[in-house]
């Protein structure tokens, strides 16, 4: 049986850094609440000009993770993009990274589920390679974000946990007997509490999606979040949908050698670990330094475990997990080669 092996990972976030107090001058709202209430210090942010979107930050990460697989585009038979904040309304920001690798004919697959976007592109990469249709994938996940945010206090719960990045991991099929490779993962979705975290426009179901007039600050622009009520459920859901996988992957989380959460909230991921009795040491957190990057968020938490050494050798076990819009909520692991 084929087994999905990481072959390369890479990153990219915009050069922009934004400080909780760059936010405090345009907003009311201040470094203590951010960093108290999220763990965030900083995110990166594009340049406001315009002409940067999704697929060129998931570009740039893409060329890093080709070149640590010492693959070529051409050597790629499938391309997964995950993301919320896909460049333009269609074609898919898959389409759009593809032509800027250089290709003209390779599959590409844009997948919507937002935090949980690369949880779904791993599942989806490992369950094209098994059934024999792919065999060396490009999985990226990327956001923009912060052409999309309120930025005035209206909108200051949800516009300061957002940053924009991009990362990419190569995953090819190898015919082995051993157990390595993507062990288990485990997915889910409630549509029912869509609108607890959404974008409302532009929207197909409304007559010309942008309706003529409509000010361009109508708060149907921006993602709004019942904050409190995701937190809840994401410190409820994530244990579970963990032990799901551990029980399907017949490990326990003794043999996890590093959890990479979903960066949505430093305390988020500190809850897990009090729930879970692990150590913190062993939960990944890089929100500090990108604030919420939602489909790149796992991803780029990876590469940058296994640029630390954190995890990575062979045989080491990672384990990821997380939940959001959708919502949607999912936990995979992974056993290095
Ligand atoms: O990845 C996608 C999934 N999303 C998540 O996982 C997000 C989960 N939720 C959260 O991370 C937290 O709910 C937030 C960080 C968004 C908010 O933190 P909270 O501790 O739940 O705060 P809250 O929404 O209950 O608001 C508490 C207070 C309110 O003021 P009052 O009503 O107590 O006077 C807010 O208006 O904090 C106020 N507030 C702020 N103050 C300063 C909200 N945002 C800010 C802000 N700066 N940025």
């Amino acid at each position: 049986m084929k087994q999905s092996i990481i072959k390369g990972t890479g990153m990219y976030v915009p050069p922009n850094v934004i400080t909780n107090h760059d936010l405090s001058k345009f907003m009311d709202t201040s470094d203590e609440w951010i960093k108290q209430r999220t763990g965030i210090e900083q995110r990166h942010w594009i340049d406001q000009k315009g002409a940067t979107g999704s697929a060129d930050l998931g570009f740039k990460a893409a060329e890093i993770a080709l070149e640590k697989a010492g693959w070529t585009p051409e050597d790629l038979d499938f391309i997964i993009f995950a993301t919320l904040s896909p460049d333009i309304m269609f074609p898919g920001s898959g389409c759009l990274l593809q032509a800027k690798l250089g290709l003209n004919s390779t599959p590409a697959l844009d997948i919507r589920q937002q935090c949980t976007g690369f949880l779904y592109g791993i599942a989806t990469a490992d369950a094209y390679i098994k059934a024999g249709m792919a065999d060396k994938v490009l999985l990226v996940g990327g956001e923009v974000h912060s052409s999309g945010l309120d930025k005035s206090t209206r909108g200051r719960d949800v516009t300061v946990i957002f940053g924009d990045g991009a990362a990419a991991v190569c995953i090819e099929g190898l015919e082995t007997d051993e157990k390595v490779g993507l062990l288990a993962s485990s997915l889910h979705a409630d549509g029912n509490l869509a609108d607890a975290l959404m974008t409302e426009l532009p929207a197909s179901r409304l007559p010309k999606r942008c309706p003529k007039g409509l000010p361009t600050d109508d708060l149907r622009y921006y993602p709004v979040m019942d904050g409190p009520a995701i937190f809840k459920k994401a410190v409820r859901m994530l244990p579970r949908v963990i032990n799901e996988s551990l029980e399907k992957a017949q490990l326990t989380l003794e043999d996890i050698d590093l959890i990479i959460p979903h960066q949505a909230n430093m305390r988020i991921n500190q809850a897990l670990g009090q729930f879970l009795k692990v150590d913190d040491n062993k939960i990944f957190h890089n929100i500090q330094k990108y604030g919420n990057t939602t489909a790149a968020s796992i991803p780029i938490a990876l590469h940058e475990a296994i640029e630390q050494e954190r995890v990575g050798k062979p045989g080491e076990i990672v384990l990821f997990a997380g939940l959001g819009a959708g919502l949607t909520w999912g936990s995979a692991i992974y056993k290095f080669l």
